[in-house]
């Protein structure tokens, strides 16, 4: 049994603050539980005695002689924090509906209540939150609409308005719930534990989820992956704006919105993530009343040739593929339909088609094998068909219901009517026709599993990494040099051309001619961040003078430029031949935690922001897919008969990064920019790397 299983499933519920008053949320709270059919226990507490709605009222949770399952807390902020204490000692699961905790800045209020409740070992939904709702006992312990009809879907809102709204919203899309959760503040339980318990629940079947924020990222991400077949989950996150202005030192930093991760780690995982309310309602709708689809094959039966290219062109948009076997198409529908209709999909059975003509068009559909999903569109001629048309569609629907067909149903008042009857029986119908296809495409991905691919073991340094970290933390230095931050870099085993670090000019030209020329010299001071700009960088150098001159150049600009920089010698490496430049860096998120971003560089990551993200560290397999996600892909891939670049290069040095930046967690930020790619390897021509410094 789960261990949230009394919170869904209670034998025994106190209302503190139940009361007397009808209107007042106290006293909803208790007519909802009653109203649901609730079969448990109910104990309304109010130091007035009495009774409400015929129920005994205690007068103070003591004299309750028996075990609370749920303790609804409907009291004012300051009375809460006062008995939280006595409510702790006797229920379970402790659900605060009350506000004025952490959204108004109340963050002691809130804590008392959590640690309180955690000293007598139970657990608290909320603060801020309207209730919960759940099939199984049924119990409505909201103070929202008192009628909830029972279904498989569960809605889990941080946003009380919009979940009490949605109660709403599904009883008119005649949409039948197994739990309504909302979870506000999250003080103690979150999302993650939530849908832990409603995976495992035998009733639902979807989650629709609200969030704004995570702060446990990776677990909910673990809890995603973990989930059992049959159970899917949509979810729409608000705040798509940007990151509010964070103090970055690189480029992947400044790219990575906490939006951009979100939807990174959302696909990382396989998670649909609605970009609306109406889509997600769409969605869920859809998936709760369909069966996953069986194969590929779509097929579009339509009264109208122009609806049916609308929604052809929508298939193509969103991915779905059409049945294109002109035999099978033949062989199903020619016969059903006059001469001048046609059998290639969109299958137009024409505009003359009754419900006898789409009951059978329909049937065929259902019964033939090689279709896996119907798009049934009808454009409502305003004629007196509708009947007809409406009992067609659900007489051959609830007959067979063994593929997923969806519903659109575009006209005037007509259309609306046979709507409302198709979803009235529990047909996914709309309006729009792009809207049918979106919801398929949903149906689709929620039931694909995605296969992010396994680790390997990668041999790294790590005794030289934890040595250069160290030297730098001791002295307090957060951002590394680019001699150490390529140092670490090599030794996690990424392709760092050989370099060395001259002090002087016998030095530089030493090391010069050890590693060939051409060359390139760069200034070494955490000082100098543009070092370009202020003659720190001198590139192809072509023999021992160029090399004495470049060094004295290179000293001689930047004392003259930044005259307090610490400059602490000259970077000697070989001058890299031109390749694909890219970037390779990772950044650290509040929710996610360790992220690795790839991008090409230059203008394809300053003006085009043509960068992915993954949550790190992940397997090959979903690094390919995270390469292949950019748009300037086809460079890398070899475009008007250039050769394509060693992409198993990058792979290897994202998968390098994503390793280090998790086992080396002091790692706050990294960029290599660039990273060359050839033919043949991938090299780092600069890098970055800053560190947490400890306090
Ligand atoms: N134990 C039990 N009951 C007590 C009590 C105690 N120690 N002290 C007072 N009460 C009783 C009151 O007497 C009252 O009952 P009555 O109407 O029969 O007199 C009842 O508890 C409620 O107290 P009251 O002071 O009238 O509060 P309220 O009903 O005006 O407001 C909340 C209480 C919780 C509804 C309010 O503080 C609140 O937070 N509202 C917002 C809720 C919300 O929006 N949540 C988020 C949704 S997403």
């Amino acid at each position: 049994m789960h261990y949230l299983e009394p919170l869904f499933n209670p034998e025994s519920v106190a209302i503190v603050g139940a009361s007397h008053h009808e209107g007042k949320i106290g006293h909803t709270v208790v007519k909802n539980i009653l109203e649901s059919g609730y079969k448990g226990r109910i104990y309304p507490i109010n130091p007035k005695g009495g009774e409400i709605l015929g129920l005994k009222v205690y007068k103070s949770i003591f004299e309750i002689d028996d075990e609370i399952d749920v303790a609804i807390i409907v009291v004012p902020a300051k009375v809460a924090v006062e008995i939280i204490d006595d409510v702790a000692k006797k229920a379970k699961f402790i659900i605060v509906i009350t506000s004025g905790f952490s959204e108004v800045g109340n963050i002691e209020g809130e804590k008392k209540i959590v640690e309180t409740a955690k000293k007598y070992g139970s657990r608290v939904l909320g603060p801020n939150v309207f209730g919960i709702y759940s099939a199984k006992p049924p119990i409505n312990a909201t103070f929202g609409p008192s009628k909830i009809k029972a279904g498989n879907v569960a809605v889990v809102s941080q946003s009380g308005a919009l979940g009490i709204a949605m109660i709403g919203k599904a009883a008119e899309e005649n949409m039948g719930l197994s739990a309504i959760v909302s979870i506000g503040n999250k003080a103690d339980l979150t999302e993650v534990e939530i849908l832990s318990y409603l995976f495992e629940d035998e009733i639902t079947k979807v989650v629709f989820l609200y969030i704004e924020g995570l702060e446990n990222g990776r677990d909910f991400l673990d809890i995603i992956r973990k989930r059992p077949p049959g159970k899917s989950i949509i979810v729409l996150k608000a705040g798509r704006s940007k990151a509010g202005a964070r103090a970055v030192a690189s480029h992947t930093g400044s790219l990575a919105g906490s939006d951009a991760i979100f939807d990174a780690a959302f696909r990382q995982v396989g998670i649909l993530r609605a970009e609306s309310l109406e889509d997600g309602l769409n969605w869920v709708t859809t998936v709760a009343l369909s069966p996953p689809p069986k194969g590929k094959n779509v097929v579009i039966v339509t009264n109208g040739g122009g609806l049916g290219v609308i929604a052809a062109d929508a298939c193509e948009k969103y991915g779905l593929h059409l049945l294109d076997d002109m035999e099978v198409l033949k062989k199903t529908f020619q016969d059903v339909m006059p001469e001048f209709g046609s059998y290639k999909n969109p299958v137009d059975i024409t505009g003359q088609a009754g419900g006898k003509e789409y009951k059978v068009a329909l049937e065929r559909a259902f019964k033939e094998k090689s279709i896996h999903a119907i798009l049934a569109l009808y454009c409502d001629r305003g004629d007196a068909e509708i009947e007809e048309i409406k009992n067609a569609l659900v007489e051959v629907h609830k007959k067979y219901r063994n593929k997923p067909a969806l519903y659109t149903i575009f006209g005037g008042e007509g259309a609306t009517s046979i709507i409302t009857a198709l979803k009235k029986e529990g047909l996914p119908a709309f309006s729009d026709v792009e809207d049918a296809v979106s919801s398929l495409y949903a149906l689709y991905k929620v039931n694909e599993r995605k296969d992010e691919g396994k680790m390997e073991e990668v041999k790294m340094d790590e005794d030289k990494i934890k040595q250069v970290i160290e030297k730098a933390l001791k002295e307090k230095r957060r951002k590394l040099l680019s001699n150490e931050a390529k140092e670490i870099l090599k030794a996690a085993g990424v392709d760092v051309p050989e370099f060395y670090v001259a002090k002087n000019i016998e030095e530089a030209i030493e090391a010069a001619n050890k590693i060939g020329y051409p060359i390139v010299m760069k200034v070494i001071s955490e000082d100098i961040i543009h070092k370009t700009d202020v003659g720190g960088v001198v590139l192809n150098i072509e023999n021992e003078k160029e090399a004495a001159e470049a060094y004295e150049a290179i000293i001689e600009s930047c004392k003259r430029n930044v005259p307090k920089a610490r400059i602490r010698g000259v970077e000697v490496t070989k001058m890299l031949p031109k390749g694909v430049e890219t970037i390779v860096g990772s950044t650290t998120d509040p929710s996610f935690g360790k992220v690795v971003m790839f991008g090409l560089g230059g203008i394809y990551v300053e003006v085009m922001k043509d960068v992915t993200f993954r949550v790190a560290p992940l397997p090959k397999k979903e690094i390919r897919r995270m390469i292949r996600e950019i748009e300037s892909y086809p460079i890398l891939a070899g475009v008007r008969g250039e050769k394509g670049k060693d992409i198993e290069a990058i792979v290897d040095t994202i998968y390098r990064i994503g390793l280090l930046v998790t086992k080396f967690e002091e790692i706050m930020e990294l960029d290599i920019n660039p990273l060359i790619v050839y033919e043949k390897g991938a090299k780092v021509a600069d890098a970055r790397m800053s560190i947490k410094v400890r306090k």
